[in-house]
C-alpha cells in the first residue's frame, strides 16, 4: 500500500476536512477532474459526449451514509428524476447505486422499499439496469442480503459489485456464477483491515485475475472495472484463449481517469462503460480517487497554480 494511502482514506471520512475541501477553489478544481458536474443536466451531457465516443454509460448521483429518514427519500427521489432524464434524453446509460445513500444505515426496510422503487421505476423503462455499488467491508452482508431479496422479489435488473482485496470474494463470485447474476468485478477503495482484506496489492491483483477469469468463463456478463493494463491485457488474451467473444463481457472505467485507455478498447470492439458520477456531495468518493494515485494530488496542485 502507497505510504499516502491509509491517511488520505483516513481524511475521507473527516468532517471539518470535507468542510474544509469542498468550499476551497483548489479542492473544487480537484473534483472537476473526476466528477461531471453536479446536476443531472450535467450527467446527461457528460453521458452523451461519452456515448459519441462509443462508450456505454453507468451514472452514478454522488452521496453516501445519509443520516435522516429525509436525506434517504430525497437520493430516491433523485435517482427516479435521474431514470427519467435517461428515458427522455435516450442516452446509453444505466445507474449505479450505494446503499447507504439510501437508507442502509437507518432502516434496512426503508433502504430496502427506496431501492425497490428506483428498480421499478427502471423497469419501466426498458428494464434499465441498476447497479448497487459495494461500499466498505461492513456493508458486504448486508448489501448482499438487500440484493438477494431484491433477486427472490424477481427483480432481474439488478447486480452487485465485487471486491479483490476482500477474501469473501472468490465465495461470493461463486453464488452470484451460480445465480446467474451480473458482477461488476473491481479491486476495493475502502480502507480495510487485515482480518478481512489482503494488504499487499500483489495479492489483491492475483484475486482479481482468478476472480475475473470464473467470471468471464461461467459469469453473466461481468463488468471488469480496472485501469490496469496488465489486467486488461490478460483479459483480452484469456478471451481469445477460450472462446470468449467480446459480446459476453464489458471493461468499466471510471470518468477522468484513462479515457485515452477506454477509447483504445472500444476501437478494438470491446464494451467499455464509464462511470461517471455527478452531484454535489463529492468529497468521499474525490478522496478515494487521490487514495488510489497520490500522484493526483500533485497533479491537480500543479495545474492549479499553473492556471
Ligand atoms: P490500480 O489501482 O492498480 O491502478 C492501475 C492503474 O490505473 C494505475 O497505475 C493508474 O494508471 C490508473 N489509476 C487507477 N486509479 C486511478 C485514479 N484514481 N486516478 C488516476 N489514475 C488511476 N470500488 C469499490 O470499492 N466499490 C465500487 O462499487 C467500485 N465501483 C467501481 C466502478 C468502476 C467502473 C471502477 C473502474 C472502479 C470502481 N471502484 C469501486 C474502484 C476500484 O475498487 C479501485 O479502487 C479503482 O478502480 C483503482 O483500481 P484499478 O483496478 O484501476 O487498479
Amino acid at each position: 500500500m502507497s505510504l499516502l494511502k491509509e491517511p488520505i482514506l483516513k481524511l475521507s471520512q473527516s468532517r471539518e476536512m470535507r468542510s474544509f475541501v469542498t468550499n476551497n477553489t483548489l479542492g473544487r478544481s480537484a473534483a472537476r477532474r473526476f466528477v461531471a458536474g453536479e446536476t443531472i443536466v450535467d450527467a446527461i451531457k457528460a453521458s452523451q459526449e461519452a456515448n459519441k465516443l462509443g462508450l456505454h454509460v453507468s451514472l452514478d448521483n454522488l452521496g453516501e451514509n445519509t443520516s435522516s429518514e429525509a436525506e434517504a427519500n430525497r437520493a430516491t427521489q433523485e435517482y427516479l428524476n435521474l431514470l427519467d432524464e435517461i428515458e427522455q434524453a435516450k442516452v446509453d446509460a444505466n445507474v449505479s447505486v450505494k446503499l447507504t445513500a439510501l437508507g442502509q444505515d437507518i432502516d434496512r426496510a426503508q433502504c430496502l422499499e427506496n431501492i425497490r422503487q428506483v428498480l421499478k421505476r427502471a423497469e419501466g423503462y426498458n428494464h434499465t439496469f441498476v447497479r448497487l455499488d459495494m461500499e466498505g467491508a461492513n456493508y458486504t452482508q448486508s448489501t448482499l442480503d438487500i440484493f438477494r431479496q431484491l433477486w427472490e422479489e424477481g427483480h432481474r435488473n439488478t447486480g452487485v459489485v465485487l471486491q479483490s482485496y476482500l477474501y469473501r470474494t472468490a465465495d461470493d463470485v461463486a453464488d452470484m456464477i451460480k445465480l446467474g447474476v451480473r458482477v461488476r468485478l473491481c479491486k476495493g477503495a475502502y480502507l480495510e483491515p487485515p482480518s478481512v482484506a489482503f494488504a499487499e496489492k500483489a495479492e489483491v491483483d492475483k484475486n482479481y485475475v482468478a476472480c475475473m477469469e470464473s467470471l468471464m468463463r461461467e459469469g453473466n456478463y461481468p463488468g471488469l472495472a480496472t485501469h490496469d493494463e496488465k489486467i486488461i491485457s490478460h483479459a483480452v488474451e484469456y478471451a481469445a484463449q477460450h472462446k470468449i467473444g467480446p459480446e459476453r463481457f464489458e471493461f468499466q472505467m471510471l470518468y477522468g481517469v484513462r479515457r485515452d485507455l477506454q477509447t483504445k478498447l472500444v476501437a478494438q470492439g470491446y464494451n467499455v462503460r464509464a462511470y461517471v458520477p455527478y452531484g454535489s456531495q463529492w468529497y468521499p468518493y474525490l478522496m478515494r480517487r487521490m487514495a488510489e494515485r497520490p500522484a493526483n494530488l500533485f497533479f491537480i496542485a500543479s495545474q492549479f497554480f499553473k492556471g
